[in-house]
């Protein structure tokens, strides 16, 4: 075959496969009533501060910063990865995901629209912007826990799984998919650092016992199911307090916001 029709041939070729990309592309956008939703970050402020309808304001129990409570249970959402956020609402929406915790999550996520869920998972996300290092005083508080009768592991234990993971036991540090100190990889891997211990200690026996299963892949159940009790404790207890910032490093890796194909238009 002479070159310059081996290069017709390819553009030819090219055409057929772009052509037919386009032609998905269009009737995907059809589909999605030819555009694609953009968060309203006052209306995800104003689900989180006053609820809407039936749905209660989202302080009441992740408190008024958004950063979770322990005596609770509840999460912290400030500053997650805000497409973790809105998978979440999603998978309580669909019962992919059970809140085994307090009952409310599937109901409350019902109660809100597709676009309320982007538009207040956006807004969690951008909450506590203001500092990277997190107020201790905003953290898990030990010694309070201790106090009360809650069991507080060993943070040095902790740290070594959140970095090296167990070898002999073929668990996997969280790092190498949760990066450094648990501060998460958008989109999918989400922030674990200075999350809530009690949280934290929940949701990795949910994952071991198979009463949360909404992580592709399975990813997390595998790894859970290879922890101990007192692993959990311990790698809780570290990742509770564990600050995002590398040593003599004071900026954390960029985030990238929704991108415009990430949340169609339902
Ligand atoms: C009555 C208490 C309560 C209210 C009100 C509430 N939540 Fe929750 N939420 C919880 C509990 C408890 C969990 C943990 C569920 C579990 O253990 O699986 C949770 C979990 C979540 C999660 C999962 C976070 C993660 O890291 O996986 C998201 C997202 C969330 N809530 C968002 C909201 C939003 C948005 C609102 C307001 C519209 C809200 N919640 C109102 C109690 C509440
Ligand atoms: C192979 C990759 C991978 C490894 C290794 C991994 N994780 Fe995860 N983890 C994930 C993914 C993906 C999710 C999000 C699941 C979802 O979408 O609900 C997740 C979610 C979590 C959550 C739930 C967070 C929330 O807000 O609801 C916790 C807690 C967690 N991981 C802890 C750990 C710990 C502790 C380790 C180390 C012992 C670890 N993970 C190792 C992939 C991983």
């Amino acid at each position: 075959m002479r070159r310059s029709q081996m290069r017709r041939n390819m553009g030819v070729l090219t055409s057929v496969v772009l052509g037919s990309a386009v032609m998905i592309f269009a009737q995907q956008a059809i589909a999605n009533g030819g555009g694609h939703a953009i968060p309203d970050l006052s209306n995800g402020k104003s689900i989180f501060t006053q609820g809407k309808g039936d749905v209660p304001a989202c302080t009441s129990c992740h408190g008024e910063k958004g950063m979770g409570n322990d005596m609770m249970g509840t999460p912290r959402l400030a500053g997650q990865i805000p497409q973790f956020l809105r998978k979440q609402l999603e998978d309580f929406a669909t019962d992919k995901r059970q809140d085994t915790t307090m009952f409310v999550m599937n109901t409350n996520a019902k109660g809100l629209t597709k676009q309320d869920r982007l538009d207040v998972a956006t807004y969690l996300s951008s909450l506590g912007a203001e500092h990277v290092v997190t107020p201790k005083e905003q953290l898990s508080n030990l010694a309070e826990l201790k106090a009360n009768g809650t069991e507080v592991g060993v943070t040095h234990v902790g740290k070594a799984i959140v970095n090296y993971g167990i070898p002999k036991r073929n668990v996997p540090a969280c790092r190498s998919c949760h990066d450094y100190n648990g501060r998460g990889v958008d989109p999918i891997y989400p922030m674990i650092g200075q999350q809530k211990m009690v949280y934290l200690i929940n949701q990795l026996k949910k994952w071991r016992d198979g009463s949360r299963a909404n992580d592709p892949k399975a990813q997390m159940q595998k790894v859970a199911q290879k922890l101990t009790d007192e692993e959990i404790l311990d790698v809780a207890t570290f990742l509770s307090q564990a600050s995002p910032l590398t040593i003599g490093n004071t900026r954390t890796p960029e985030r990238h916001g929704f991108m415009a194909f990430d949340v169609p238009r339902d």
